[in-house]
């Protein structure tokens, strides 16, 4: 009876030590959005800070997208953003052509339309937002950028 009291009381140390380190834990984490995890915080309408094409931050970057997106449908049966960016619309509609990357499938062949891997925008491309970095950033882009 005794015996057993006592490797109760051992096994129970683990535990014991194990939620003290959670408490701790938790006693530690602050939110950097000054909100709770489940709780929406709406970002502000913005998506133009910038007028015109925006400097890429290194060299493979995608370029970030310098007008509204939201009318722009994407969907399987279609691609609202070809009808301006295509190599066979852009002229008409003044938009910067798609580079030759869209038009090259996974085994690097050459296509008329756009490959299935660059199908989805929104994937890569994003447009602006008024979202002011949580920590500082000190990115550098490597030295032949
Ligand atoms: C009505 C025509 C039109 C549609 C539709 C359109 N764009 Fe554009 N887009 C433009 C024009 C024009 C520019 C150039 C803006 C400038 O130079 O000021 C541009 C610029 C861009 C750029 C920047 C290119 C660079 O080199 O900086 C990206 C990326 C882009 N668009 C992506 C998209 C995506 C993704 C969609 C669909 C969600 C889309 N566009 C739909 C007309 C359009
Ligand atoms: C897998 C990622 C990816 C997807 C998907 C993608 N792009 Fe890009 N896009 C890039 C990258 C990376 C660049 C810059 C390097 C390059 O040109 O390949 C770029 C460049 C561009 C440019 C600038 C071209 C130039 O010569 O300045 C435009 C415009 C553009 N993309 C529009 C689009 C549109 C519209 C779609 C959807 C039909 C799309 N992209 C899909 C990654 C992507």
């Amino acid at each position: 009876m005794k015996k057993s009291i006592v490797t109760g009381g051992i096994a129970l140390i683990p535990v014991l030590l194990l939620s003290g380190f959670a408490l701790a834990q938790s006693a530690q984490v602050e939110t950097l959005r000054g909100a709770e995890v489940d709780e929406p915080i709406p970002l502000d309408q913005i998506h133009k800070n910038v007028e015109g094409r925006i400097q890429r931050n290194y060299r493979q970057q995608p370029p970030l997208i310098p007008h509204s997106v939201e009318q722009y449908q994407i969907d399987l049966r279609t691609n609202q953003c070809l009808s301006c960016h295509d190599w066979s619309k852009a002229g008409e509609r003044n938009a910067p052509t798609l580079s030759m990357t869209h038009y090259l499938d996974r085994d690097g062949n050459e296509l008329d339309q756009i490959a299935g891997t660059r199908y989805f925008c929104n994937q890569c491309h994003v447009p602006q937002a008024d979202a002011p970095p949580l920590v500082d950033n000190v990115f550098q882009p490597s030295a032949n950028k």
